[in-house]
């Protein structure tokens, strides 16, 4: 779908990022690497991180101009790290179920990271999974956190440790004088990648799909191209005390309606297996992110139909 004329003007005036040195940690998951290999393409010198345990992953990275660096959080070993970084966007993130490694890689790694590069701007990409959900009432900022990603199979210390990546980001930032901004994700998906994927090949196996027993299990999914397109937006809110903002897309859609759709778009018809034992529906509110100018562009059905047909071509009707 073409953008709208308001989205037209907001394309032409929207802020951008260029010529800075940025690193960007996590470059090997599924949010950061389309990030890096964007800012790589408009004129900044990006460094992108992991601990690249399979080298092969490097290969598609430097070929779209990104500079990879082997980095541990877990551990602190930053010496691959160089000097003068401008911009860190800190995307790593450590799915285990040890506390101790947890918040070794999520809350300490970018903490020590910052007091190392000392960075004109710090980007902590954090998660709507610190929200205790609550209904669904759209989360602002200043709600309750909670432990809901808790009564997710393989999850125990993802919202727990986030939240402890938070507080550290922001008091380091204060401590070192770092303009700073936590960005509270909710459903990211792109072309190709996203939770939806899952879901699909539930369907297509003829698996129940997990949705809460509070219906619908509702998010705001932000595409890849959205994502890359807010940063400069989340960057302008980058301050001393650090500003924590939520960050999604426009549209309200659960997982109950998207796989619907990609029903619609299949043929396949989606079963749902209502339980306590998944995260709860949790709708950010967008009033801070969209008082930066930012708006997403990308509506969820259409971001749908693009992430199968370049996933599953062969699944489409
Ligand atoms: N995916 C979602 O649905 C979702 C929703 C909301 C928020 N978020 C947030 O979005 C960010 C990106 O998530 P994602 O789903 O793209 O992550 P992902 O696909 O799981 O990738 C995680 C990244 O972190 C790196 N990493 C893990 N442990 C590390 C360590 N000890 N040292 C250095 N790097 C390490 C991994 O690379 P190596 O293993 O090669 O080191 C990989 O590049 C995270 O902050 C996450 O909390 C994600």
């Amino acid at each position: 779908m073409s953008d709208t004329p308001e989205q037209q003007v907001q394309e032409i005036s929207r802020p951008q990022m260029t010529g800075k040195r940025v690193l960007v940690t996590g470059v090997t998951g599924w949010v950061a690497g389309p990030v890096a290999t964007a800012l790589a393409a408009s004129g900044n010198t990006v460094y992108g991180a992991a601990r690249f345990r399979d080298p092969a992953q490097r290969e598609p990275l430097e070929s779209s101009g990104v500079q990879t660096i082997s980095i541990d959080l877990q551990k602190a070993r930053f010496d691959e790290v160089p000097n003068d970084i401008d911009v860190v966007l800190n995307f790593a993130v450590a799915k285990v179920n040890d506390f101790e490694v947890a918040f070794a890689a999520n809350a300490e790694g970018p903490a020590a990271l910052m007091e190392l590069c000392r960075p004109e701007m710090f980007l902590h990409c954090s998660s709507t999974a610190v929200y205790a959900p609550d209904d669904h009432k759209p989360r602002r900022e200043n709600d309750p956190l909670g432990d809901s990603h808790r009564p997710m199979p393989g999850m125990p210390t993802y919202s727990i440790s986030k939240i402890a990546a938070e507080v550290l980001v922001k008091y380091t930032a204060r401590r070192l004088g770092i303009p700073a901004v936590i960005a509270r994700l909710n459903v990211p998906y792109g072309d190709a990648y996203g939770w939806m994927m899952f879901h699909l090949m539930m369907m297509e196996r003829g698996i129940p799909v997990p949705v809460h027993v509070n219906q619908p299990t509702s998010y705001t999914p932000i595409h890849s191209d959205d994502i890359v397109r807010s940063i400069p937006y989340l960057l302008s809110l980058a301050s001393v005390p650090t500003t924590i903002v939520n960050w999604g897309g426009e549209d309200v859609a659960g997982i109950e309606d998207w796989c619907t759709e990609m029903g619609r778009l299949t043929g396949l018809t989606p079963e749902f297996a209502p339980t306590e034992a998944t995260i709860a529906a949790i709708v950010p509110d967008l009033t801070k992110l969209h008082s930066t100018g930012f708006r997403s562009h990308v509506d969820w059905r259409t971001g749908l139909a693009r992430q199968i047909s370049t996933t599953r071509p062969d699944l489409l009707k």
